[in-house]
């Protein structure tokens, strides 16, 4: 059974929520201000506290820090006056998962903590004692939780040893790159040269010469023979990246060297053979391009026989957190893991990465260059995130309509409305409460709060 710390100053309330627990099974210990409850939590191990805010000399407040440094996985609800009601909004931003105001009624406070505890049993799936996901997947170098990454590890597993073309398409910083290595890496080639070469970054002139390399004296300032990335990567992989870019005049060229599998040098005479994979990768849409006359179309087909998808990662939230560990990983290399609030891994959650994993990237650097005695907290986030976690309004009751019922509140509407499109959008995610919480703009922990409990377990 679920172990429970309250802490008040109020021996009335401590005695009474005391009763209230343990007549539900619950495992109580009792603190009469933060500092003692502090010490117990150094020393015992708790699900969850439950904590008033006003106290003396150790507040609620500064007790919610204190367990988010010391015992990250353990949830909090606290305890507040009416007049306190702000603190309490506070306190959820730092991480409490909910306020309860005073008074309360008995079955509201079961509720909350029967939620708490929910909430923290799911997240506990993921979480260890440090705060941190346990159960990191990897396929080769590639981090996939998500079932949208393990589909597309299980293409590249089917796909790398086939002789096929791939088309590897994401927005940017999704790992294109990563998966074309993963590709060569599961393939026959693996042993030989792997070779990303950024088409956009080559000199409109000098990209026929660099591919194919040239002879000597081919050009003004040709004065050597020049072996090219065909060549070089023979027996091997070559990953044109941001392909889009090859000038329309040399795209013919370029499908001659992956159909026959021949190149000729640039003012050479001769053509000859170049045992080369080809895999691709574009920043526009090359279909678009097709259609506007900048892309060849034969060209098209012949690179996209095959096509790996890699979704942004504002869709697959799974990932965020094994991502962040494996980049705090790297980085410390082998040194001590520095601890995460949960308000951290919310916000992480909750933003929209529009540089998908490479942000994620430098956003865990951030975190590491401005640690907190050793812990990566809010503050040691860029500041747009915490700018655009402040902005986000949080679920909005959409097409709100119904009868006009006596006697009831606007508020009490709104929770109605609230609970029913909250069921709306699980049950169109097919269950999936991560999908649903994404849908609607909230974190987990917020989707959890305002679900009726019958439906917490569906
Ligand atoms: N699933 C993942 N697991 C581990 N690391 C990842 C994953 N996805 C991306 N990365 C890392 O994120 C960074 C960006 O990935 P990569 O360079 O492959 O992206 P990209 O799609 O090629 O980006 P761009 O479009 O900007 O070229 C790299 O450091 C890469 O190792
Ligand atoms: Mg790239």
């Amino acid at each position: 059974m679920a172990k429970i710390l309250i802490a008040d100053d109020d021996p009335t309330i401590l005695s009474l929520l005391n009763k209230i627990l343990l007549s539900k099974g619950y495992e109580v210990q009792l603190a009469s201000h933060g500092g003692e409850a502090e010490k117990l939590l150094k020393t015992e191990q708790f699900d969850l506290l439950i904590s008033d805010i006003k106290m003396e000399p150790v507040d609620g407040m500064q007790l919610l820090k204190r367990t988010r440094q010391l015992r990250p996985h353990v949830g909090a609800i606290m305890l507040t006056a009416y007049a306190t009601v702000a603190t309490a909004v506070e306190a959820m931003k730092e991480g409490a998962f909910d306020y309860i105001p005073k008074p309360f009624k008995i079955d509201e406070l079961l509720e909350t903590v029967k939620r708490a505890l929910d909430y923290q049993k799911s997240m506990s799936q993921q979480i260890s004692n440090t705060g941190y996901i346990e159960t990191k997947k990897y396929f080769g170098n590639i981090v996939a939780e998500s079932d949208e990454m393990i589909k597309v590890c299980e293409m590249i597993k089917r796909v790398a040893p086939t002789k096929t073309t791939i088309m590897i398409t994401g927005e940017s910083g999704t790992g294109k790159e990563l998966v074309a290595e993963a590709v060569h890496s599961f393939s026959a080639r693996s042993e030989g040269p792997f070779l990303p070469v950024n088409c956009a970054a080559l000199p409109e002139t000098l990209i026929e010469s660099e591919l194919f390399g040239h002879t000597k004296g081919a050009f003004t300032g040709a004065s050597t023979e020049k072996v090219g990335l065909f060549e070089a990567a023979r027996g091997g992989t070559l990953f044109l990246d941001e392909i889009n870019s090859i000038p329309h005049g040399l795209q013919s060229k370029l499908l001659r060297a992956i159909q026959n599998k021949k190149i000729r040098k640039v003012g050479g005479t001769e053509e000859f053979d170049v045992d080369v994979r080809i895999l691709a990768a574009s920043n526009r849409n090359l279909e678009t391009m097709v259609k506007e006359g900048s892309f060849r179309e034969d060209l098209f087909y012949r690179l996209s026989v095959i096509s790996i998808d890699i979704p942004p990662l504002k869709t697959r939230p799974e990932d965020i957190l094994p991502l962040a560990q494996h980049f705090i990983a790297q980085e410390i290399e082998g040194g001590e893991f520095p601890s995460m609030d949960n308000a951290v891994l919310s916000i992480l959650q909750n933003y929209t990465w529009p540089g998908n994993v490479r942000e994620l990237q430098n956003v865990i650097q951030h975190c590491l260059t401005f640690l907190l005695d050793g812990k990566i907290t809010k503050d040691t986030l860029p500041s747009k995130l915490i700018v655009s976690y402040e902005e986000n309004p949080g679920a909005q009751a959409a097409a709100l309509s119904g009868e006009f019922e006596r006697g009831k509140s606007l508020k009490a509407f709104l929770r109605v409305k609230e609970k029913e499109y909250l069921k709306t959008v699980i049950d169109t995610m097919g269950g999936d409460k991560v999908a649903a919480a994404k849908e609607l703009d909230i974190s987990l922990a917020t989707l959890y709060r305002k679900l009726p409990e019958e439906q917490q377990d569906s």
